[in-house]
């Protein structure tokens, strides 16, 4: 499947086949394309604790937890804590020379002088702040989403779920106190159909993207939306007028409780 039918046909799936456990190598795919994703000084701070149902410790389990559909981590055979390791950017120095070693970083022959005595000195100033919140979300995402079309490809299904119990979940599970969590990915067979009850919406293209000037909208080219269109980007939209149907199978089939949402 070419990258443009990925793109179109991807989207989060909650509702996982809870009896067919999920091949580690598939896994293992998941986290190779995470490592591969581009990194901020390309300090790789990004990790996973991966947990399987069939063989985590019950208390592993119970540490997880999210508030919106949180009850996809209580059926999920695979679910992903991702997280990032804040003392990778202790050796973002390291990092940068290496990237300059293997040449994709500088031209030149005052490049290593540069870097020892104008770049280094500039992060190693600003170092504890770039710690924080940011970048190293952006970071993180791009490895995590890298991860979710691996997942695809794979035939797997997966969902994001946010929490706000980041750091109770990262004591429980024993993950160092410099690491941050940023989210847990439930992972598993789909149960549901591919299309998932359809496309789920977006804003305006207009709305979100701009050219050369703030609220100057990027213009949309009506060929290429049709180009996409022929190439499978862009799938049927939601809902499927049998929707509602497959959402009280799969409710019952997997016993999702309440209404699902929490
Ligand atoms: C960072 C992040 C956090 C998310 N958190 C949740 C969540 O807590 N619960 C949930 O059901 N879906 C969560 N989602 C899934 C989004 O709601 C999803 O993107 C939205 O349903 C759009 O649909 P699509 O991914 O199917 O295209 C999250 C997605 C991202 C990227």
């Amino acid at each position: 499947m070419e990258l443009r039918e990925v793109l179109g046909r991807r989207r989060s799936i909650r509702f996982l086949r809870p009896y067919q456990p999920v091949e580690p190598e598939k896994i293992q795919l998941m986290l190779e394309a995470a490592r591969r994703a581009s990194h901020w000084g390309n300090v790789g701070g990004l990790q996973a604790l991966v947990v399987f149902r069939d063989s985590a410790p019950q208390e592993t389990l119970d540490a997880l937890f999210a508030p919106i559909a949180g009850y996809q981590i209580r059926k999920a055979p695979v679910i992903i804590v991702w997280f990032f390791d804040t003392r990778a950017i202790d050796n973002q120095s390291d990092r940068l020379r290496e990237l300059l070693e293997t040449g994709a970083l500088g031209v030149g022959e005052t490049k290593k002088q540069d870097l020892e005595e104008k770049i280094i000195p500039f992060f190693d100033s600003i170092r504890e702040g770039l710690k924080g919140p940011g970048i190293n979300e952006v970071d993180a995402g791009q490895g995590i989403a890298q991860a979710t079309l691996m997942a695809y490809e794979q035939g797997l299904g997966t969902c994001c779920l946010g929490t706000p119990n980041g750091d109770e979940i990262r004591e429980k599970l024993g993950i160092p106190d410099e690491c941050r969590v940023l989210l847990l990915q439930t992972v598993g067979y789909p149960a549901e159909s591919w299309e998932a009850g359809g496309q789920r919406p977006r804003q305006p293209f207009e709305d979100l993207f701009h050219m050369n000037a703030y609220g100057s909208a990027f213009p949309r080219s009506e060929e290429v939306v049709e180009e996409l269109t022929e190439d499978g980007f862009f799938t049927r939209q939601g809902p499927l007028p049998w929707r509602e149907a497959e959402l009280e199978w799969l409710k019952k089939a997997l016993d999702v409780p309440g209404s699902g949402l929490i």
